[in-house]
C-alpha cells in the first residue's frame, strides 16, 4: 500500500485513525477544511507517532483542490471521514448537510476514479438502523431514519452499493460506527468538548470541568433495566484499529461490504456516568430530563461479522473510555 488519504483526518475519529495507521508504518495524507477541527492536531499526531502526515487544508467538495492532492501523492486508498455530523443542526439546515455529505462523497469517488484509486472505506453510522430491533446485525433491515444527517449516511451507502455494482474491480467498505468515546492514551488528541456536541461524553467532560452546570440525562422511563437509554460505547482507539483491519480487507477483496464497529455490549447512560465518576474520583451534578425526539431506547451491535471477516474485536471497556476521556478533558481545560 502506498499512501492512504484520510478526508476529515484532523477530526475526532480521523486523527485517532491517523495515529493507528502511522504507528503501523503506513503513509498518511490528510485533507480537511478545519470546519470542525484544528490544524494543531497534525502537530499532536506527530508528537504521538514521531511521523508527520502530509496535510492539505481543503474543502473536499472542491474538485480542483482534491485533484491536486491526488496529483501530488500516490494514493492507493481513501478513508472518507469528512462530513457534517450534528444531528440537531441537520434538522435546521438540511441543505447544508445534503450538500456537504453527498457532494463530498461524490467528489471523492469521481476524483479517485480519475486517478485509478480503487479502495474506499466509508464512515457510516449505526443511526442507519433507525428503530430496528437490537442487536443490529449488518443484515438487519434499515429502520425509519430520524433526521437528515442519518439520511445522508443512508444515501451515501446506496451510492457505494451502486458504484460497487458498476466497478467490480474496486473495493468499498462501509463501517457502521456505534458510539465512539474516549481518547488516545497520550491525552494529546480527543473529541474537543469545546466544539459543542449533543453526544454524552463531551457533555460529561464539560460538566466535570465545571463549564457546564449540570449534565442532562434525557429519558429515565425507557424500557431498559435502569430506564436510561442504552448505547454501544466503543473506545476510539479500538475504532481506529478497526479502520486498519478494514483497509487490509479492502486490499484483498472486491465489492461492497458492510461491517458494524461496536463492542456488542450495551451500557446505559447511568452506567456510563457511574463509571466516569468512579474511575475519575469525582461527582457530577446530574439532572433528569424528558426523552429527546428521535432517540431510540437501545442500540448495540452484533459484532461477529467484523470479528470473523476482519479479524477485529474491540478490547477496551467503558472504564478505560471514561478514564481517557477525562485525562484528555483535563488537558483541554488546564
Ligand atoms: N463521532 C461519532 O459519534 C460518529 C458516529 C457515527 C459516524 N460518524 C461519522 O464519522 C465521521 C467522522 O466523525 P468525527 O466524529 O470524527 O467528526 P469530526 O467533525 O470530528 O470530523 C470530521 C472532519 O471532517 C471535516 N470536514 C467536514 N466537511 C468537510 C469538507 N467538505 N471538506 C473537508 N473537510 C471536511 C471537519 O473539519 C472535521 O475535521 C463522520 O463522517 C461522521 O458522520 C461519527
Amino acid at each position: 500500500m502506498s499512501q492512504v488519504l484520510l478526508t476529515g483526518g484532523t477530526g475526532y475519529i480521523g486523527s485517532h485513525t491517523a495515529v493507528e495507521l502511522l504507528k503501523q508504518g503506513l503513509d498518511v495524507v490528510i485533507a480537511d477544511d478545519l470546519s470542525n477541527s484544528s490544524a494543531s492536531v497534525i502537530d499532536r499526531v506527530e508528537m504521538i507517532c514521531g511521523k508527520r502526515p502530509a496535510f492539505y487544508e481543503i474543502d473536499i467538495t472542491d474538485k480542483k483542490e482534491l485533484k491536486r492532492v491526488f496529483d501530488e501523492n500516490d494514493i492507493s486508498a481513501v478513508i472518507h471521514f469528512a462530513a457534517k455530523k450534528a444531528v440537531g443542526e441537520s434538522v435546521r439546515l438540511p441543505l447544508k448537510y445534503y450538500r456537504n455529505n453527498i457532494d463530498g462523497i461524490l467528489t471523492v469517488l469521481e476524483v479517485m476514479k480519475e486517478h485509478g484509486c480503487r479502495r474506499f472505506v466509508f464512515s457510516s453510522s449505526a443511526t442507519v438502523y433507525g428503530d430496528s430491533p437490537v442487536p443490529f446485525t449488518e443484515g438487519t433491515p434499515l429502520g425509519k431514519l430520524a433526521n437528515p444527517y442519518g439520511r445522508t449516511k443512508y444515501m451515501c451507502e446506496e451510492i457505494l452499493r451502486d458504484e460497487a455494482a458498476a466497478e467490480p474491480e474496486c473495493s468499498f467498505v462501509i463501517l457502521r460506527y456505534f458510539n465512539p468515546i474516549g481518547a488516545d492514551a497520550s491525552a494529546l488528541i480527543g473529541e474537543d468538548p469545546r466544539r459543542g456536541s449533543a453526544n454524552i461524553m463531551p457533555n460529561l467532560v464539560l460538566t466535570a470541568a465545571g463549564i457546564k452546570e449540570k449534565l442532562s440525562v434525557f429519558g429515565t422511563d425507557y424500557p431498559t433495566p435502569d430506564g436510561s437509554a442504552v448505547r454501544d460505547y466503543i473506545h476510539i482507539s479500538d475504532l481506529a484499529e478497526g479502520h486498519l483491519a478494514a483497509l487490509r480487507y479492502a486490499e484483498e477483496n472486491r465489492g461492497c461490504e458492510v461491517f458494524n464497529l461496536g463492542t456488542g455490549r450495551g451500557s446505559s447512560v447511568l452506567e456510563l456516568i457511574e463509571s466516569f465518576e468512579r474511575v475519575n474520583d469525582l461527582k457530577l451534578n446530574v439532572e433528569y430530563a424528558p426523552r429527546r425526539e428521535g432517540d431510540v431506547p437501545e442500540m448495540y451491535a452484533a459484532t461477529d461479522k467484523a470479528e470473523r471477516v476482519l479479524g477485529w474485536k474491540a478490547k477496551r471497556g467503558i472504564d478505560d473510555m471514561c478514564r481517557s476521556s477525562w485525562l484528555w478533558g483535563r488537558e483541554v481545560f488546564k
